[in-house]
């Protein structure tokens, strides 16, 4: 079958290489430098390796464009664009809009439609539909449906082969249609009773995330202000075999999905007069954890950083990808320079953030860990400054949470 995908990021490339081994796959995106960088061969996420995405290119079954006339023959179109959330915390629907622009233009043929970008319920029913039968003057009668992504970039154990994948479709043959082609790459698929339920569960995997990491968040603090190790305490209470699940401090939650799609759900609760309390408080919880490590510091510190080098290794929100939207580390640092320190950052695997190169490890009287790479040497991070505060959990030696 001919797929084309809007949106060759992280979720959407990795489909478009599990995909490409059994069909001609279109990624199309708006960014002309990773089109031109794919269509070479190169992959800039963590989890598709450019060797593979350069035998599917030689296969003759991916091309990347810009080109929107270049879906126009595609039967089956996949939605894979940022759904982000605007100044005031409400959902961002605009790439959404303009990937349904693109598909009603540019499609010139009956295709099956499928969201696998998160929203909140009724996302599909009330805004794709209606969105591409306007842009596409209502020509082709298409069907829909939405499989939510559960990717999870850099992990190697769960991928699309083996992670079971929830569908629905509007109609029961955009359900079947949807199956069958999932089912070229995936092990488990699992059809729930429409797209409002799918929608919904994606939300709320993520919301229970996001909840519990900031649960054990106001944990660590608890555990520091009775004088006991939280580290200690979850793995004891780990070794219960039933009705517990570890979850670990942290400087905070970033990334793409936990710090988002929560308020996906929220203002979906809001629009029904209900108060999503759990998901605005884990919000308060993991934003206030970059201010409590630097309160840590400080008062290991006598209480000031003024004008004292800091450095902040690690500044992905999670170990091995280059992910910095939504880091913590990035609150860290205001708060550092809130407090008149002197702040630069190691970081290899991100290389380039802000305009900035990662600086050499070492060189400064603090430093503070916030992500940990498979790649950094724990010994030489321990040995890189006088003080060493790890949000990890993971370098003996250092303070902590
Ligand atoms: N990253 C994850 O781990 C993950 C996991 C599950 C679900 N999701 C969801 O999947 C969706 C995509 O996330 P992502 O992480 O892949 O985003 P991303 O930022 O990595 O990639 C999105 C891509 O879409 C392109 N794009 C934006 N608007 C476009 C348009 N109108 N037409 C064509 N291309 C366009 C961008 O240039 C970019 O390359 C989001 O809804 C996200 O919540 C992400």
């Amino acid at each position: 079958m001919k797929i084309a995908i809007i949106g060759q990021g992280y979720v959407g490339l990795t489909i478009a290489v599990f995909a490409c081994k059994d069909h001609r796959v279109i990624g199309f995106d708006k960014n002309a430098e990773t089109v031109l960088r794919l269509n070479k061969g190169i992959s800039h996420i963590e989890g598709v390796e450019s060797r593979d995405l350069k035998m599917a290119i030689a296969s003759g079954n991916y091309l990347a464009t810009t080109e929107a006339a270049d879906i126009s023959d595609a039967e089956i179109v996949l939605i894979a664009v940022p759904t982000p959330l605007t100044a005031d915390r409400k959902p961002d629907l605009s790439f959404i809009d303009s990937a349904c622009k693109t598909i009603g233009q540019a499609l010139k043929r009956s295709a099956l439609i499928i969201n696998e970008s998160t929203s909140f319920p009724g996302t599909l029913r009330d805004y794709i539909k209606p969105l591409v039968e306007k842009y596409s003057d209502n020509k082709f009668e298409h069907l829909y449906a939405i499989s939510p992504e559960r990717v999870d970039p850099g992990r190697t154990d769960w991928n699309q082969k083996n992670t079971p994948r929830l569908y629905a479709g509007l109609t029961q043959e955009a359900s079947d249609q949807t199956r069958k082609f999932y089912s070229t790459f995936c092990d488990s698929l699992i059809e729930v009773s429409s797209p409002e339920v799918a929608e919904a569960a994606k939300l709320f995997e993520n919301t229970f995330r996001q909840v519990n990491i900031a649960l054990v968040n106001e944990f660590a603090e608890i555990s520091h202000a009775l004088g006991i190790s939280v580290h200690e305490t979850l793995d004891a209470a780990n070794t219960k075999p039933y009705g517990f699940m570890k979850f670990n401090p942290s400087a905070g939650v970033g990334g793409h999905c936990i710090p988002v799609d929560p308020s996906y759900l929220a203002y979906a609760a809001a629009a029904k007069g209900i108060p999503a309390t759990f998901i605005e408080r884990a919000n308060e919880v993991n934003l206030e954890m970059p201010k409590y490590v630097v309160a840590r510091v400080l008062a290991d510190n006598g209480g000031s950083l003024q004008g004292k080098k800091v450095q902040v290794i690690g500044v992905s929100y999670k170990p091995n990808v280059a992910d910095v939207r939504e880091t913590p580390a990035e609150l860290v640092i205001e708060e550092l320079k809130r407090v008149g320190a002197d702040v630069n950052w190691h970081d290899d695997v991100v290389g380039r953030w802000r305009g900035e190169s990662s600086a050499t490890l070492g060189g400064a009287e603090v430093a503070i860990v916030v992500t940990l790479h498979d790649l950094v040497d724990k010994k030489a991070v321990l040995a890189s400054a006088q003080y060493v505060f790890d949000t990890t959990g993971k370098i003996s030696g250092a303070r902590g949470l």
